[in-house]
């Protein structure tokens, strides 16, 4: 007898709470602005409800999905968060262990805590073939952005997740209220040391710049050979943009709620998006995912796979590495439960036709 990932998810979360600094709790947990966003993402789907099929004679269930710099064994990947030491004092090694476990992938972010060589090291050390992907700003200096490259590849990175919504800074109310503005002692972004324009062992700062343009995006795309993916595309025009500048897949994501609070949830957003794509590109989503229906209902309108953010975290500030497979185990049981409960085979069995809109109210 198994009980919810809806529950484990939010029992985790209230763990972590309880033993988390409450400003770096907040740090997490908070969006910008009012909140409406953060909220809204959870929300939508509740809105949604999932047609099963019946009788599809499907004996056996494959939830793996192929993705452009690697193969999942199920159809949600950790999407990149930034301070993990903030969380667990393994920080991104104690996570990066647990989705190579999973035998999912890991986008590791530029703000993480441990440097992307120790990420790639530490999953690698699980799983010699695990896939981590490598997040990061497109910098306004372009030497920068190229190192950061270098970086990704030499640490043996599969993709690269450039993450386009952050021209500027989000402005978060919670971070405001509690001062928190500075990783404690000892603590740092350690992607960022030892970049041109710094002196020797210096940290430089993680620039956010309303001057980065596709542009930018091209000298990267031709700096490199790893696919690349465009994380943070909400409108559908950006997404047949992304396409003809040659990325490899896009993340529709409003960050978690993190960036503009005027925005749709990211599971509003994502059919248009599908559909303006079509089929040329996979497609991910990202915000509010917090069970398997709602991975479910992600996949059937579209999405190639999830990305997950602070469930991941409040895995890993409950119980470490153990805590990380636990929110990655729960959710994958839980879609191919559903994938059962809806006659699927595969995750292609999941189709548009099945979502509905779920009625406020009963005649
Ligand atoms: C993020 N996110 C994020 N995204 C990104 O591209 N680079 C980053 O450095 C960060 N940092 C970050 C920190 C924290 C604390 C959170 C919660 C989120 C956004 C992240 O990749 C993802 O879009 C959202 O977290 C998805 O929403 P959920 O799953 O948290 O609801």
């Amino acid at each position: 007898h198994r009980t919810t990932a809806g529950a484990v998810l939010a029992e985790l979360r209230e763990r972590a709470r309880a033993v988390l600094d409450p400003a770096h709790y907040d740090y997490f947990a908070g969006g910008v602005g009012d909140e409406v966003v953060l909220g809204g993402n959870e929300a939508a789907f509740r809105r949604l409800a999932l047609l099963p099929r019946v009788l599809r004679g499907a004996p056996t269930r494959d939830l793996s999905v192929d993705l452009p710099g690697g193969r999942l064994a199920a159809p949600v990947l950790v999407a990149p968060t930034a301070f993990h030491r903030l969380a667990h004092p393994e920080g991104e090694s104690a996570t990066a262990r647990a989705v190579a476990a999973a035998r999912t992938v890991l986008v590791s972010g530029v703000a993480s805590t441990v440097a992307i060589a120790d990420v790639v090291a530490a999953a690698r050390s699980v799983d010699p073939d695990a896939a981590v992907w490598f997040q990061l700003y497109p910098q306004p200096d372009d030497e920068v952005t190229a190192c950061l490259v270098r970086r990704a590849e030499r640490a043996g990175c599969t993709a690269l997740v450039v993450t386009a919504d952050s021209p500027v800074l989000g402005r978060h109310r919670r971070d405001a209220e509690h001062g928190f503005h500075d990783l404690p002692a000892g603590l740092a972004a350690e992607n960022m040391r030892d970049l041109p324009g710094a002196a020797p062992g210096a940290l430089r700062d993680i620039a956010m710049s309303p001057a980065v343009s596709w542009a930018h995006l091209d000298r990267l795309r031709a700096s490199t050979s790893l696919p690349l993916w465009l994380k943070g595309v909400l409108h559908p025009r950006d997404a047949v943009l992304a396409v003809e500048h040659g990325v490899s897949g896009v993340v529709v994501s409003n960050h978690g709620g993190r960036q503009c609070d005027v925005v749709p949830a990211a599971v509003e957003a994502l059919p248009a998006v599908v559909d303006a794509v079509a089929g040329r590109v996979p497609v991910v989503l990202d915000g509010g995912v917090r069970c398997g229906g709602d991975v479910a209902v992600a996949l059937a309108l579209g999405a190639a796979a999830v990305g997950v953010g602070r469930p991941v975290l409040w895995g890993l500030a409950a119980a470490g590495e153990a805590g990380v497979a636990r929110v990655l185990d729960v959710l994958r049981d839980e879609v191919d439960h559903l994938l059962a409960l809806c006659g699927g085979r595969d995750l292609a069995d999941l189709t548009r036709d099945q979502v509905v809109a779920r009625s406020a109210g009963v005649c």
